[in-house]
């Protein structure tokens, strides 16, 4: 009581203030409880004064009828509402449920709220509400819901929140709350939802009086920061459901009668915690348990087989534990089980073929266990299996015909276990992405049926006895990796597995030919004799040495290996990261004013090369480029090298010797955007136009955000935008001062094109390279596809480039539409002069006006989708700068 009295002075004030005004109609309080809101959405235009519809169907309000007319909820749910929350709205007598959840108020806890009588219902959930939980919010004494969820709510829960004595439901989830949770829950009796997950500076152990709350049905305290063990006293929640402590620090074990007293139970939860000793053997007897998860914690012992009374079990999770013993082999038969994992134990035991009875299994993850096991018929007749992992683990015998037969397989590992006999053919699985059945004993052909998989991705079967050929099908393929090394494949290669992607893995097959392989085949034999056979090996690429890196690509995991052999024959070091075979000689040989593409180049020259197997590739050869020792030169190329995007030029390779390197790029047969725009009859469509532009931007906001580390191009042009045989841009010459170095950089560029159009301003007097810089070289070439005029004519030295002309023009009426290219047809005028206006901006003479790469993106993106995502901006002469 000490406590209440301490507040009675506050509370009895904010009454008096609430007698003292007026008796208002609803109508009126409703208004003026709006007023005090910012509705910027105009979302309550219904609430108003003169408004046709009666205020008990306004937006969010319900009524009563009887005896009279009265409100009695108020839900502005998700309605962008900020502003305050007034207290008048407390003079609604019988206002009882007031959400307001979803919105941007941004304020403290309303306290003032309290003095609605008949409030019951409070859900300010997911708003910007700040600041402590004062002591006296006990004065909600009358509420049942109190939902202050989602909010940065912080400080320590106050023990007045005890005397909230009829709350059924407390949410405080996901606020910044701290220190220690008080006992409080005595008084809490009616109390059914219980939420403090998600505050992750909160330390503290759980408090034991949580089980006196003989109502509770759902217990929410994951991520918090709670350690200790789990309470005895949670035995007494009788009512519990949802159990869930998932993602703390606990320790201990858990307690013995908990299984069995938590007959209600449908969801339990303690994994991520430190928890340890045996299973919970009581949890059996909860026939409705839907959903059980111990994963990673210090569980051990074995699992009875009793798990088999759990008939309504969909998931079951006990991976990442130190369990061992036979694994139940009732679970595999309960009829609605979904998932199970269990990988990274030590289980021992069978699949039964009575796992055809889980009609339901969709999921199924045993991997680095000890199961000895064949593969039972019936795993094949369950229709909603999608993923079977059981890697690492001592399954034998042969892969049953059926075994792929589920019409949504997509993830089948079975590597490292003992299987033998041949591979089945697979015609069924028609989803499979990825399927791996290394490290084992299977014997027999590849079956070509691989190659009538539509999306298989990721096709591992190295390290078995494999034997006859590379199913030629496989070509039609769009793997990412192919891995069939250690076998005893022969006869040649498939073209398209050797070239680029997929990263192919082939070595330990002795019998295997093709270009890039150590053997010739035999009908390719008399064509390499003629070229001769080289001494001065720059590099003989061999799979077989093949050394790996991962990247993760998209949502699988791809392996890519860097191909690379270094060798040191002679002064040439070289590095390839692609199956690429090609020797110095080849390079040199092919270095000749026929095949040499452009001008010298401020940097070097550029040469296209025709390989021994046919492929072309293009040679940029550097020359006197700074002192950098060999082995820093290595580590910048290979982190220019791994870039992997769509628009950029992928490095394959280089050689190098004291004072030259030659860079090889991948080929692309379009030519530069320069050369293209240079001709006469440059007329390329809009549409190929505008996504050049969106390729580049990519390319650079790539360069600048996402690849680490974050690199800058420092010398975007239209004549370093190669382009695909489906105009797919990709950059290249990005990054040469990591390989030249950047005062060899610096000179050269200077010495070059120290006025080039390209350049920033800033260029002449910042030594710092900047992302701005590159945006600005970006929105040359922008103006570039806008206007269809070269950047700058090498030829007429006098005539102004193009950032010059379209300023100029641009700054008389109606001039934007006269800097557009004529060539194209008036219908895409709109989004040439949007994409004018954004080459405008990255051409701002002042660096912090210029968007960033990813802005660029996003807008150029809008423009193509001809939607009005951005607000356009009109091209008024203040804008656009002088010069
Ligand atoms: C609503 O209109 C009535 C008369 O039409 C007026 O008396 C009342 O003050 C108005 N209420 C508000 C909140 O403007
Ligand atoms: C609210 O609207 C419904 C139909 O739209 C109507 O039947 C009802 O009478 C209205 N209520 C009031 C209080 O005007
Ligand atoms: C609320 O505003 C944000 C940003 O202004 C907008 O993205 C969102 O769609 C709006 N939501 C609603 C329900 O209007
Ligand atoms: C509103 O509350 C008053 C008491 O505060 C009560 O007399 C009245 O019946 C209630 N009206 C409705 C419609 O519930
Ligand atoms: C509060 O509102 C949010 C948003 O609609 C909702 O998800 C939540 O369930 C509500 N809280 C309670 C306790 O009903
Ligand atoms: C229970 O409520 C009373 C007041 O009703 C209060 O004095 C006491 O501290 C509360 N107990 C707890 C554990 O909060
Ligand atoms: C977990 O508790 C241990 C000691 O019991 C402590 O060292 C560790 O920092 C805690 N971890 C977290 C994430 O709170
Ligand atoms: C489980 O681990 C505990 C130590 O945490 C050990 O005392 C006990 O013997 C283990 N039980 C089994 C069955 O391995
Ligand atoms: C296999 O599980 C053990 C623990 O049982 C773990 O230490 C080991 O790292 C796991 N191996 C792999 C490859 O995940
Ligand atoms: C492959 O077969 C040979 C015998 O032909 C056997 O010695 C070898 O162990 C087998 N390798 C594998 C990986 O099964």
């Amino acid at each position: 009581m000490a406590t209440f009295c301490k507040y009675s002075l506050i509370s009895s004030l904010i009454f008096i203030s609430f007698i003292h005004g007026s008796v208002s109609t609803e109508l009126d309080i409703l208004l003026t409880f709006k007023k005090s809101i910012e509705d910027s959405k105009n979302y309550l235009s219904s609430w108003s004064n003169n408004s046709a519809i009666h205020y008990c169907n306004w937006t969010g309000i319900a009524c009563s009828t009887t005896p009279s007319l009265s409100v009695t909820s108020i839900n502005l749910q998700s309605l962008n509402l900020s502003g305050e929350i007034s207290s008048s709205i407390c003079e609604l007598r019988n206002l009882s449920h007031l959400n307001l959840a979803d919105n941007l108020f941004n304020q403290p806890i309303p306290l003032h709220l309290s003095q609605c009588s008949s409030l019951e219902t409070l859900n300010l959930s997911n708003n910007l509400i700040w600041g402590t939980i004062p002591d006296p919010i006990f004065l909600f004494r009358s509420l049942k819901v109190l939902d202050f969820s989602r909010n940065h709510i912080e400080g320590k829960i106050p023990e007045s929140i005890g005397s909230l004595k009829e709350l059924q439901v407390l949410n405080l989830g996901s606020n910044l709350l701290s220190g220690n949770v008080p006992s409080i829950f005595g008084n809490l009796t009616e109390l059914v939802v219980l939420d403090l997950s998600e505050n992750s500076y909160m330390v503290s152990e759980i408090p034991s009086d949580i089980g006196k709350l003989g109502k509770l049905e759902q217990l929410l305290l994951q991520s918090s920061g709670f350690h200790g063990g789990l309470p005895d006293s949670l035995v007494g929640l009788q009512k519990l459901t949802i159990l869930d402590v998932s993602q703390n620090n606990l320790t201990g074990g858990i307690p013995e009668a908990l299984g069995s007293s938590l007959k209600n139970l449908v969801s339990f939860d303690v994994s991520q915690n430190r928890l340890f000793g045996s299973f919970p053997s009581g949890i059996c007897g909860v026939k409705g348990l839907v959903s059980l998860s111990l994963h990673t914690n210090f569980f051990n012992g074995s699992i009875p087989d009793s798990i088999n009374v759990c008939l309504n079990l969909e998931r079951f999770q006990v991976q990442n534990n130190e369990f061992s013993g036979d694994f139940p082999t009732g679970l595999w038969s309960l009829p609605k089980i979904k998932l199970v994992r269990a990988e990274n134990n030590r289980f021992s035991g069978t699949i039964p073929e009575s796992v055809s009875m889980a009609a339901q299994l969709e999921q199924v993850q045993i991997d680095n266990n000890s199961f000895i096991s064949k593969i039972p018929q019936g795993l094949g007749s369950i229709k909603s299996l999608y993923r079977f992992s059981a890697s690492l683990n001592g399954f034998y015998g042969e892969l049953p015909p059926n075994f792929c037969d589920s019409p949504v397989m997509s993830i089948i590992n079975l590597s490292h276990n003992s299987l033998s006999g041949e591979i089945p053919e697979l015609k069924k699985c028609r989803k499979l992405v990825s399927f791996s059945l290394a490290d084992n004993s299977l014997t027999g052909h590849i079956p070509a049926s691989l190659s009538d998989l539509p999306v298989l991705t990721y096709l591992d079967l190295s390290d078995n006895n494999l034997t006859g050929p590379i199913p030629q099908s496989l070509q039609n393929l769009k793997l990412a990796l192919f891995n069939v090394s250690f076998n005893k494949l022969s006869g040649r290669v498939p073209y398209s597995l050797i070239s680029g992607l997929p990263a192919s893995f082939l070595q330990g097959n002795p019998e295997l030919c093709g270009p890039g392989l150590p053997n010739q085949c035999s009908d390719d034999q008399q064509r390499h004799q003629t070229i001769g056979l080289t001494t001065l090996t720059c590099a003989l690429i061999s799979l077989a040495f093949a050394v790996g890196t991962m990247l993760i690509v998209g949502g699988f995991i791809v392996y890519h290996r860097s191909y690379k052999r270094r060798s040191q024959i002679g002064l040439w070091r070289s590095v390839f990261f692609y199956p690429l075979r090609v020797t110095e000689h080849d390079l040199i040989m092919g270095m000749d004013e026929k095949s040499a593409v452009g001008g010298p180049g401020i940097f070097g020259r550029v040469y296209i090369i025709s390989l021994p197997s046919g492929e072309l590739v293009a040679v940029k050869k550097l020359f006197n480029f700074g002192i950098q020792s060999s082995k820093s030169l290595k580590a910048e190329i290979k982190t220019l090298a791994k870039i992997r995007h769509k628009n950029i030029v992928k490095i394959l390779g280089f050689c190098h010797s004291d004072d030259t390197i030659f860079l090889i790029y991948e080929f692309l047969e379009k030519g530069s955007l320069g050369e293209m725009i240079s001709r006469p009859d440059f007329s390329l469509q809009w549409s190929i136009r505008l996504r050049i532009a969106i390729g580049v931007a990519q390319g650079l906001a790539y360069l600048h955000k996402d690849y680490v580390p974050h690199l800058l191009h420092r010398n975007v042009k239209s004549k370093n935008i190669l382009l695909d045989g489906d105009f797919e841009p990709k950059l290249t010459d990005f990054s040469l001062d990591r390989i030249v170095g950047e005062s060899t950089f610096q000179s050269a560029m200077s010495s070059e094109s120290p006025f080039s159009c390209y350049n920033a301003p800033e260029y002449g007097y910042t030594k710092k390279p900047t992302e701005e810089m590159d945006v600005y070289s970006f929105g040359v070439v922008l103006l570039e596809l806008v206007t269809g005029r070269q950047a700058e004519r090498a030829e007429a030295s006098d005539s102004i480039d193009v950032v010059k002309w379209v300023r100029r023009k641009v700054n008389i009426t109606n001039g934007a539409f006269q800097v557009l290219d004529p060539k194209i047809s008036s219908s895409s005028q709109q989004e040439m002069l949007g994409a004018l206006e954004v080459a405008l901006r990255c051409t701002s003479v002042m660096p912090e006006k210029r968007p960033s790469m990813c802005e660029v993106v996003k807008s150029l993106q809008c423009l193509g989708s001809r939607t009005t995502c951005l607000p356009s901006i009109e091209l008024s002469a203040s804008e656009v700068e002088h010069n």
